[in-house]
């Protein structure tokens, strides 16, 4: 399977192309890049290091917005399509054969209501782009910076208030079919009904970047926003919960990421209740030593 690098070639950017910043900005921050996306995002992607001497190398990753194909698993599946919805110009939730979840007006998804994939309007819909019903499909408009957290590697907050079931960004990287790979940058998702896998390690965007709480104020969520008979199922990021400007952005990364990863590290969201902590993590690590798996 041809990979990332001999597929797309990663280029070796120049630092220079990444603006670093040679002066702190404001009064304490401390600017390694003016924009880590390269004009990519809407927003520019400040990466942000108050906390020691770690550099972000970004010739250590593609920056993408979009999925990379480069198994061709996208490619081989079957042209068959269904119809769009019919709507004059905007879908709504009575009315449209696509909503099935429903984003308020202003655009944010309705939390209570969730259900287990959001089906957005689509290429073969009859409305047009201001339709309510396409949110994820536009991409991140939300500016967030990249950070130097304390005991978590990098991570990523928000740079203005945020309401809750706001959309953030979708998870990208390359695409794998299930089995194909592991580790710490892997997000389950599916093709139809197979089980697929997003690898950020390589490509992908600041979500990259969002750290694990087993408190989370970030929910990803399962969007579909193709119209043919195996789609494929995005997984993008919406808020839980009102969230303050400069807060970190966190998601549950989910029992089958910590059964794997537990042994290297314990969780260190500091949420009361969190699951994996350094006592969690002994217990586990003991258990699996008596049963002989380690
Ligand atoms: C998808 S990456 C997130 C970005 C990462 N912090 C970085 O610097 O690239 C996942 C990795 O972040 C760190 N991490 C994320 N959440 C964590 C948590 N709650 N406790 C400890 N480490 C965490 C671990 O090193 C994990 O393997
Ligand atoms: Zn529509
Ligand atoms: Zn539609
Ligand atoms: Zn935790």
């Amino acid at each position: 399977m041809p990979g990332i690098d001999t597929l797309i070639g990663l280029r070796k950017l120049s630092l220079s192309d990444y603006g670093i910043a040679k002066k702190r900005h404001n009064f304490s921050d401390n600017i390694i890049y003016n924009d880590l996306s390269l004009g990519r995002e809407r927003f520019s992607l400040i990466v942000v290091n108050n906390e020691d001497d770690a550099v972000l190398n970004p010739n250590h990753f593609l920056y993408t917005t979009r999925v990379i194909d480069s198994a061709g698993i996208l490619k081989e599946r079957d042209e068959e399509y269904y119809e769009g919805c019919s709507c004059e110009a905007s879908c709504s939730a009575s009315n449209c054969s696509c909503h099935n979840v429903g984003y308020s007006k202003d655009g944010l998804l309705q939390m209570d209501e969730l259900m287990e994939v959001i089906y957005e309007c689509n290429a073969a819909c009859e409305c047009t782009l201001h339709c309510g019903n396409r949110v994820a499909q536009k991409g991140a408009t939300k500016p967030v910076q990249i950070f130097r957290t304390k005991s978590k590697g990098w991570g990523v907050k928000t740079m203005s208030w945020l309401p809750k079931g706001t959309f953030i960004g979708e998870y990208t990287g390359e695409l794998h079919r299930e089995g194909d790979g592991a580790g710490e940058y892997l997000f389950e998702t599916k093709l139809g009904e197979s089980s697929c896998t997003i690898d950020a390690k390589k490509c992908g965007n600041f979500t990259r970047f969002v750290n694990h709480s087993c408190e989370p104020n970030l929910h990803a969520a399962s969007v579909i926003w193709e119209n043919c008979v195996n789609p494929y199922v995005h997984i993008c990021f919406f808020t839980v919960r009102d969230i303050d400007a400069g807060e970190e952005l966190t998601v549950d990364y989910g029992p089958e990421w910590w059964s794997e990863n537990i042994i290297s590290f314990p969780c260190r969201c500091r949420s009361s209740n969190c699951s994996f902590n350094a006592a969690v993590r002994s217990e586990i690590l003991a258990e699996r030593e008596n049963t002989g798996e380690i």
